[in-house]
């Protein structure tokens, strides 16, 4: 018996985000982490999420998955509609974050690739034991079966040796096989989404480039949407089809690829494609924009890069741009395109 592979139409809406704001409730204050985010993801799209450290990419993907550490970080309003392949579409925010139903759908049809490995492995199992419970614990498969899967996903993510490796422990591997054996945990169950969390930037180029490939054919292969976070605009150019650039909470632009990359509306984006000296050069990291990221405690009235912005106009330090489609399938949030 193989390991069901789910079918799925690519183009057709999987996840909508609707006006998402993530807070976290601190001594210093509340951090707005995300703050009126609202995006979707597409069946077989890859959708690529940059921007600066600190800017709420990782706790987007976090709200999705329902594992903020609540009550302290916790989604305060909006709506995340997930549509299931042959099932009924469901609001993640509307679930009990430990229900069967949301840890079902964690794993099963949402799989992430965290961006600290150790905090998906656990350091008393093999790694072979935690990727078959995954595989068993969501398809109906015998123990054979399910390790046999494994090897196989060892294999994709080019662990050497996985008949072997997969009887070790997480410390008996080094830090970039782990990454990989969490890739592999990740894949194994064939989500319909993939959120991928800065997935390889512990790796080298060449394994990178691999693991990137193996990506890419199952998604071909089947349908698998990809969410994925990183800060190497080579990587976003390899693999989105579209982009979503954050600053300080907020979605600042969105558009296909190749605008993104040769037509970039916000001064923000403009700044990041520019401190790039090789556009598509693989393993290139963002160099800083002139300035830097304000406090959370502390932010600018009006639109939050005004400080940073070559372009600001006085309106812009007074009233925060909402957003704009400034031309076909391209939204910016700009005074500039007002
Ligand atoms: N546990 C927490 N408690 C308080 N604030 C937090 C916590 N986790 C994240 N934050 C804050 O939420 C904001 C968004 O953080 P997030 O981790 O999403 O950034 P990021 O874009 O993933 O950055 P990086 O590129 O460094 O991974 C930041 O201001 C961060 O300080
Ligand atoms: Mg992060």
């Amino acid at each position: 018996m193989a390991v069901k592979q789910r079918e799925l139409a690519t183009g057709q809406e999987l996840l909508r985000i609707e006006n998402l704001y993530t807070q976290f409730f601190t001594e210093q204050g509340v951090v707005k982490a995300v703050d009126g985010v609202s995006f979707s993801i597409e069946q077989g799209k890859t959708l690529g999420i940059v921007g600066e450290s600190g800017c709420g990419k990782s706790i987007t993907a976090m709200s999705i998955m329902r594992l903020l550490p609540e009550p302290r970080g916790r989604i305060v309003e909006g709506k995340i509609t997930f549509y299931p392949p042959d099932e009924n579409s469901v609001d993640l925010t509307a679930l009990d974050r430990h229900s069967p139903e949301m840890r079902s759908i964690r794993g099963r049809h949402i799989a992430m690739i965290f961006q600290e490995p150790m905090t998906s492995l656990n350091p008393v199992y093999t790694v072979g034991a935690q990727i078959t419970e995954a595989i068993q614990l969501h398809q109906k498969v015998n123990k054979e079966t399910a390790r046999s899967r494994a090897i196989e996903v060892l294999e994709q993510v080019d662990i050497p040796d996985p008949e072997r490796r997969i009887d070790e422990y997480p410390h008996q591997m080094s830090g970039g096989q782990r990454q990989r054996a969490m890739i592999a945990m990740a894949l194994s169950c064939y989500p319909s989404l993939l959120i991928a969390d800065e997935p390889t930037t512990a790796l080298d180029v060449t394994i990178q480039a691999k693991i990137l490939r193996n990506m890419r054919g199952l998604q071909k292969q089947y349908g698998m949407a990809i969410m994925l976070i990183t800060h190497d605009l080579g990587v976003i150019g390899q693999m989105a089809d579209e982009v979503l650039v954050m600053y300080v909470g907020k979605k600042v632009e969105q558009a296909g690829v190749r605008n993104i990359f040769h037509n970039p509306l916000h001064p923000y984006t403009q700044g990041l494609i520019k401190s790039i000296p090789l556009i598509g050069l693989r393993g290139k990291k963002l160099l800083p924009i002139t300035g830097s990221v304000p406090s959370p405690y502390n932010l600018p009235k009006g639109c939050y890069f005004a400080p940073r912005c070559p372009s600001a106009m006085d309106r812009c330090r007074q009233e925060a741009p909402s957003e704009v489609e400034a031309e076909p399938g391209h939204l910016v949030s700009c005074w500039l395109y007002k």
